[in-house]
């Protein structure tokens, strides 16, 4: 049986090259905050997770159930955060470090890393990965001699694998020479090891006994006097090797905020997708990760589907979903938006309608093109196709709503309900002044403002009578022109 791992996940940074005034690892991935998507990963791991914090500490405490934090009381560095864990870190056993700001870790690759720490003697084990532009990175330098001298910079790929105290790939001859690993910063860099090409993940395991050692007596670095969490890699260290460089990119800026979005879409995406999801485009639908989606949904391009919507049917093109059920056979047709709205087999919406809270679209039932629903229940195969707000209602079963039918539910004080009977058929452009009743099987002329409640089966109209006079139009046109030329 393995030890027990423990893990921390240093987030105590504010990230300033955000240039936000929220911190850095509580941005948002898929509705989903960075510094959870890393805990995500380590809790897949079975790790003890402990995180850093500082800056917003109350609300990264708030994102991030079922860990322990310790606070680093000044932003002293990588180092100095975790030295601030060291109290509440075992007495013997791995500890994996990682940042809060690499939200694109898995729990494989972070496995392969524990793996390659326990199969090694060393007290030190380092994830590398190589990148076209090593800019901002830790250089991993290796080095043969015991002094920690460089070597000359390793640039060409090679096979994933760990190295310890082997050469990578073992071919060069020196496979067998004893290695020595630091890690050199971006500042501190001689030309030469900027141009190395294997970079620091920022994913180290340690020995609990070697850390309790070594964070005291790490130096700080001028000119900010920060304590430097790669000077714990030094001397004899394994290091892992061969990772996608996404899987550790780390995200210092917005820039990389939204590259690492756009991978854990397509990440996300691709997963549903193998469960039986029909996607459009994996890239640019949107599919955050308290939603839930069945076998033969279908997500259209450019949709949006958000916080715990659960979707069997049909979201359309460039549709936005929030806390919305979509039942299998309904359809949310392109350019709607569903917010807190329940559509049950056979619904369909849109284009372009707007399902607000509470909005209940029973089976079969039929809202189109510029209809708003808020708060009501429109019943079995009853339909609104066109340009209508219904608002705090009940739609009976088999209406039919006229285009441009608004509900009057709000009177300037209180919002009031409308109750319209099975099989009604509402007019078009009919105002109902709610509280109102249109009976079962009424009809309601075209033009209305209904004010008073309609029994079952009447017919009410409230249209002023129309008034047609012949020629008329041929003589107010004569009458303006002459008004025109006595103007000129
Ligand atoms: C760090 C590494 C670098 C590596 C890179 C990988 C150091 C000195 N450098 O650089 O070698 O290539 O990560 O992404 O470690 N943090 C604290 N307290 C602090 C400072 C930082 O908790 O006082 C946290 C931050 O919130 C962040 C993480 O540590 O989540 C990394 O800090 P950051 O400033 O982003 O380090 P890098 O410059 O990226
Ligand atoms: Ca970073």
């Amino acid at each position: 049986m393995p030890a027990p791992l423990t893990a921390v996940v240093l987030a105590a940074g504010l990230g300033t090259r955000m240039r936000s005034p929220l911190a850095k690892v509580l941005h948002p991935l898929l509705g989903r905050p960075m510094v959870a998507w890393v805990v995500h990963a380590l809790q897949a791991l079975g790790a003890d997770v402990i995180v850093v914090v500082n800056h917003q500490e109350d609300a990264v405490r708030a994102a991030l159930p079922g860990v322990r934090f310790v606070r680093q009381e000044a932003p002293l560095g990588t180092g100095d955060a975790l030295r601030a864990a060291l109290p509440l870190l075992p007495d013997a056993g791995p500890v994996l470090v990682t940042a809060g700001d690499t939200p694109l870790i898995t729990a494989d690759a972070l496995r392969r890393v524990v793996a390659a720490h326990a199969g090694a003697a060393n007290p030190v084990t380092v994830a590398s990965f190589e990148v076209v532009d090593p800019t901002g990175y830790g250089r991993i330098i290796r080095s043969t001699s015991w002094d920690g001298g460089a070597e000359p910079p390793r640039n060409a790929p090679h096979t994933p694998g760990s190295s310890t105290s082997t050469a990578p790939g073992g071919t060069d001859g020196r496979a067998h020479v004893p290695r020595h690993v630091r890690i050199v910063e971006q500042a501190e860099c001689t030309p030469d090891e900027a141009l190395i090409a294997e970079v620091n993940s920022g994913v180290y395991v340690f020995d609990a006994a070697y850390l309790r050692a070594a964070l005291p007596a790490l130096a700080p670095h001028p000119p900010k006097g920060e304590f430097y969490l790669t000077d714990l890699v030094t001397g004899p260290a394994t290091v892992v090797s061969g990772f996608d460089a996404t899987l550790f990119a780390g995200v210092n800026d917005r820039a990389a905020l939204a590259d690492a979005r756009l991978i854990l879409r397509r990440r996300v995406n691709r997963a549903w997708a193998l469960q039986g999801v029909d996607f459009a485009d994996l890239e640019s639908a949107q599919i955050e990760v308290d939603v839930t989606l069945h076998p033969d949904a279908s997500i259209g391009l450019g949709a949006l589907v958000a916080g715990k919507s659960d979707v069997a049917g049909m979201v359309g093109p460039h549709s936005i979903v929030n806390d919305s059920t979509i039942a299998a056979g309904a359809i949310l047709h392109a350019h709607s938006i569903a917010v807190g709205a329940v559509l049950h087999p056979g619904a369909q919406a849109g284009p372009f309608a707007r399902l607000r809270p509470g909005a209940v679209l029973l089976e079969g039932a039929h809202v189109g093109n510029y209809v708003e629903v808020k708060n009501t229940t429109v019943r079995e195969g009853a339909k609104a196709n066109h340009l209508t707000y219904l608002g705090d209602a009940d739609v009976g079963e088999g209406a039919n709503i006229g285009a441009g039918t608004i509900t009057c539910n709000y009177d300037g004080f209180a919002k009031h309900r409308t109750v319209i009977g099975a099989g009604a058929f509402i007019g078009s452009n009919t105002a109902l002044v709610a509280p109102v009743t249109v009976g079962a099987g009424a009809i309601v002329g075209a033009g209305s403002t209904i004010t008073a409640d309609v029994p079952a089966d009447a017919v009410a109209l409230t249209r002023v009578p129309q008034k047609t006079t012949p020629n008329l139009a041929d003589k107010l046109r004569a009458r303006n022109r002459a008004r025109r030329e006595a103007n000129k």
